[in-house]
């Protein structure tokens, strides 16, 4: 036996590692399992962090061929140069990942490395060494799901980790999924040259989102050049020395149809991964997707182990993730740690972005509930005319009796940077009047979200 703790939490992602933090500034003694050769799971080393990095590149990239000449900035000879693009990217994950190992320290939280397996409650072997514990939390996240007839190459059919590390801007791209990483990722190579197509199962974007904010992320998407081809499924894809045929078909059923790729994204959702952690063995609870099931409150149905982030049900975003470390970190503690579903914000951050917290419209019509709607248009904000960039709108979804916001959705220029006050706002309980009648700067974007609250009793002043 090596060694014995108070916690031992299986994965190095923002719900691991946020929670092995949180439990060791609580008194405990912790260590955290990771496999990979660098903390910070998926988010860190291949999704959040990479991928905005590219996204911001490119971003700048076409700006610079596009946008700056109606600011009177003339630049000639703007010049892609992938390599250098890469390596910053890898450099911005590295300096992230060595935060993570540097905040382990700080917090004397052991890096135990190596694949972790439970061999029951109060025992987790790593690579073959066993140790004791009070407590185990599962953080093991998620894996790119997989589509029947597609193989994965991770060079010319690749999921999202082949697709930010693309040596060559591909002729044409076709991204599978018109969801979250198939359009932040389509955007990148989008903008750095490549056609791109979306084929997309159900007849709209970003199913889980507001109707009308996917309606208008289409037209601008579109705008941009992006194809959508929507209500199709893709059957098969094969590859070969000349790139990649798909078979694709209408949803609803109909003829089949070849489209060709020179690259394919495989971007359908993601699903728990808990290879190798001795889950059956141990007698711990998956529900019919492989979730791990827990509680309200992260317990398995083995007492001891705890499960949180992507690996249980919920939202796949690393914000869910790092919420839950923390408030299960705290109830080992004994204190009360708890996370609002109801107010977890959700951001694309492609331009213009989108950002998303509480109820749409569709599900507050499932619900039956009554609900006012004020909406105000980038157009009319002086800032965003300021900046050249006025796609989009504020929609604000408050209780038709009570006025209590129930739902925020932009869609606009630094949609994710100006939603935040709305997800206080809903935290807190506030009606739209509140916001309404909170001083916001002029001339700011936030601007547009006081108009959208007073917009939603008729008394919005600038439309
Ligand atoms: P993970 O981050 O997946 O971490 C789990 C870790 O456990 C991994 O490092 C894995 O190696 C390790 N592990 C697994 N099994 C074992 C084992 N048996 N032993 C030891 N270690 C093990 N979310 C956002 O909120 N914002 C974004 O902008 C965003 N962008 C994304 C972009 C992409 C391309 C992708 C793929 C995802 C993105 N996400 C984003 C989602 C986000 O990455 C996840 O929600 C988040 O990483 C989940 O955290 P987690 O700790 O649950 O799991
Ligand atoms: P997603 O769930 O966001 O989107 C998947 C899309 O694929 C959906 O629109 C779905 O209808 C469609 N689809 C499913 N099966 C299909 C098929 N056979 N053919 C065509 N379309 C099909 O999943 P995605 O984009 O893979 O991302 C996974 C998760 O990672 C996201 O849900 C999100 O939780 C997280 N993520 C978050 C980001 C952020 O916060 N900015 C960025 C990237 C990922």
């Amino acid at each position: 036996m090596s060694d014995s703790f108070d916690l031992i939490v299986i994965g190095g992602g923002p719900g691991g590692y946020v929670c092995a933090i949180r439990a060791a500034q609580l008194g405990m003694k912790v260590a955290c399992v990771e496999k990979r050769a660098t903390l910070g799971g998926t988010c860190l080393n291949i999704g959040c962090i990479p991928s905005k990095a590219l996204l911001q590149s490119s971003e700048n990239f076409h700006a610079a061929q596009h946008d700056f000449a109606a600011h009177g900035i003339t630049l000639e000879g703007v010049k892609l140069d992938l390599r250098k693009m890469q390596a910053r990217k890898a450099e911005v994950v590295s300096a992230n990942v060595k935060g993570v190992e540097f905040l382990f320290k700080k917090n004397k939280v052991t890096w135990l490395k190596g694949a972790g397996r439970i061999d029951g409650p109060g025992k987790v072997s790593v690579d073959g060494v066993a140790y004791e514990t009070k407590n185990i939390v599962i953080a093991t996240g998620s894996e790119s799901m997989p589509l029947p007839g597609v193989e994965v190459d991770e060079k010319r059919i690749v999921t999202s980790t082949g697709g930010l590390e693309l040596d060559a801007v591909p002729g044409h791209l076709v991204v599978i999924g018109g969801g979250y990483i198939g359009l932040e990722l389509g955007s990148v190579w989008r903008r750095l040259g490549a056609n791109v197509t979306v084929v997309e199962f159900l007849d709209r974007l970003v199913p889980t989102m507001d109707g009308e904010v996917a309606k208008q992320f289409e037209r601008v998407l579109a705008k941009q050049g992006m194809k959508f081809r929507l209500g199709t499924k893709v059957t098969a894809a094969k590859a070969d020395a000349n790139g990649v045929t798909l078979t694709l078909e209408p949803a609803k059923g109909g003829p089949a149809e070849e489209l060709k790729a020179d690259v394919v994204l495989l971007s359908i959702g993601r699903r728990a991964y808990t290879a190798g952690l001795g889950l059956a063995e141990a007698g711990v609870a998956t529900d019919e997707r492989g979730r791990v099931k827990t509680d309200a409150h992260y317990a398995t149905n083995v007492p001891g182990i705890y499960a949180i982030g992507d690996v249980i049900a919920g939202p796949m975003l690393a914000h869910k993730a790092e919420e839950e470390g923390v408030a299960l970190a705290e109830r080992l503690a004994g204190q009360a740690g708890h996370v609002n579903y109801d107010a977890i914000p959700g951001v694309v951050y492609t331009w213009p972005e989108v950002a998303a917290v509480g109820k749409t419209e569709e599900e507050l019509k499932a619900a039956g509930v009554a609900y006012a709607v004020g909406k105000f248009p980038f157009t009319a904000n002086g800032r965003a005319r300021a900046m050249g960039y006025t796609d989009g709108f504020v929609k604000i979804l408050s209780d038709k009796a009570t006025d209590r916001l129930l739902g925020a959705h932009i869609i606009g220029p630094d949609a994710g940077t100006v939603l935040p006050e709305l997800v206080t706002a809903l935290e807190f309980g506030a009606s739209a009047e509140d916001v309404a009648r909170i001083c916001h700067a002029h001339p700011s974007l936030s601007e547009a979200v006081k108009e959208a609250a007073m917009a939603a009793d008729g008394r919005a002043i600038h439309i």
